[in-house]
């Protein structure tokens, strides 16, 4: 039998989006479904969620069953792997409190997801985590950070576009460490194989130094997991339906999976393209033209005879927009088809298991029990290696009773 260990999950600040879809729910359903490994985790990371959402936890909470409720609609099948909420796991919060020995302020600095997260939260801004109605404010005023002196010892390093401090006196400690709490939730599982998106690249290679620290000063425990991508380019960050860079919740550019077909239909027509293809004649520009990204991640050949049998194969779809004549229009009727044709069924399915919400959450319950086995296991193995076992350490029970024993008083 296969020795991987899978493991992934996604923050519960939103409904799942056709970006979340291609970059790696379809690829873990296919996983799932090949079962070529030992074993297979995929959770729901509140806790993270709470490192920059503190101070709304109603929206994490609310937001649970939304995933919940995502990954079932998608496949994910808890018969076959098990699907957990990352807070009923102390053992994560417990090895992440011994992990951080081992990182160094330094290194999470270095974290390119990190900075440009803090960036995009405004936690560089000293108000944001602190809150003006908490009266601290007096308490930043005079406060030599000597984070920050450092960074400004070394130029630019650490500063946000607006020249705020990347790691000013607003940032959180939960949120600057959960590389940390990242590195826990992996290695307490012995995942191999962690299939996620190319942002989570940081992640994976900070987990790895983590592990191979840990192995080396405590002896051989952790295993070091790789990251899994997507194959197809396209899907490793599909665009907003702006075009902007990445779909996000607050830029209001999302495809979201329980959307309707109509809603889908709506958006699609409102993509961004080419600005340069006015007219039909006009020769159009594939390049950064979000419906050709979204064919290149959604489009099988299949389509083509469906919904659009003028045309032999996307290549050929490509050629005649770029040599003009070919319409805006009609590229995103064809995305639109193509879109609700792979989101039906899971719409479908959705509307089922929304009919049983108390079993969704036992079904978490359930599948949490059994992680935190896993998790406590790996944490006996912690504890044994880092010598904080002392209650089972017979021997140095004994050695020590002997000691005493033969001191003179
Ligand atoms: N950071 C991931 C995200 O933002 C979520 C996550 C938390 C995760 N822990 C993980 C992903 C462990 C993979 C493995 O989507």
């Amino acid at each position: 039998m296969s020795s991987k260990v899978i493991l992934t999950g996604d923050r519960p600040t939103g409904r799942l989006h056709i970006g979340h879809y291609v970059g790696s729910l379809r690829g873990r359903v296919e996983i799932q479904n090949a079962m070529d490994y030992k074993d297979m985790f995929v959770f729901i990371a509140d806790a993270q969620a709470l490192t920059d959402n503190f101070d709304n936890p109603e929206k994490v909470r609310q937001n649970i069953i939304e995933v919940a409720l995502d990954y079932l609609s998608v496949g994910l099948d808890p018969n076959k792997i098990t699907i957990f909420v990352q807070s009923m796991i102390p053992e994560l919060t417990e090895l992440a409190f011994y992990y951080m020995n081992l990182v160094t302020v330094a290194r999470l600095q270095r974290n390119p997801t990190v900075k440009s997260e803090i960036q995009m939260r405004g936690f560089s801004k000293a108000d944001r985590a602190e809150g003006k109605e908490q009266g601290t404010g007096s308490m930043k005023q005079g406060v030599v950070n000597p984070v920050q002196k450092q960074d400004a010892s070394e130029g630019c390093a650490g500063h946000g576009e607006d020249n705020q401090p990347v790691f000013g006196s607003g940032l959180p400690v939960g949120f600057f460490t959960y590389p940390i709490s990242q590195a826990a939730d992996i290695t307490a599982f012995k995942a191999t194989t962690v299939p996620a998106g190319e942002d989570q690249k940081p992640m994976i290679e900070q987990t790895v130094e983590i592990v191979r620290k840990f192995n080396s000063i405590y002896g051989q425990t952790l295993v070091e997991p790789d990251i899994l991508l997507p194959s197809n380019s396209a899907c490793l960050r599909l665009p907003g339906t702006d075009g902007k860079a990445k779909m996000s919740k607050s830029l209001g550019n999302c495809i979201y999976l329980s959307e309707s077909a109509e809603e889908v239909n709506k958006k699609v027509m409102g993509m961004y393209t080419d600005p340069l293809h006015i007219s039909i004649n006009d020769p159009g520009h594939i390049e950064g033209n979000t419906v050709f990204t979204y064919l290149d991640a959604f489009c099988r050949q299949e389509h083509f005879g469906l919904y659009l049998p003028e045309y032999a194969s996307l290549d050929e779809l490509k050629a005649h927009y770029q040599r003009g004549g070919l319409g805006d229009v009609k590229i995103k009727k064809f995305l639109g088809k193509i879109l609700n044709q792979e989101l039906e069924p899971i719409r479908e399915r959705r509307k089922e298991f929304e009919k049983d919400i108390p079993e969704v959450y036992n079904m978490l319950q359930k599948g949490s029990r059994k992680a935190r086995e896993v998790a406590a296991s790996t944490m006996d193995d912690v504890r044994r290696a880092m010598k904080i076992n002392y209650f089972e350490d017979k021997q140095l029970i004994a050695e020590q009773a002997e000691r005493f024993k033969q001191q003179k008083h």
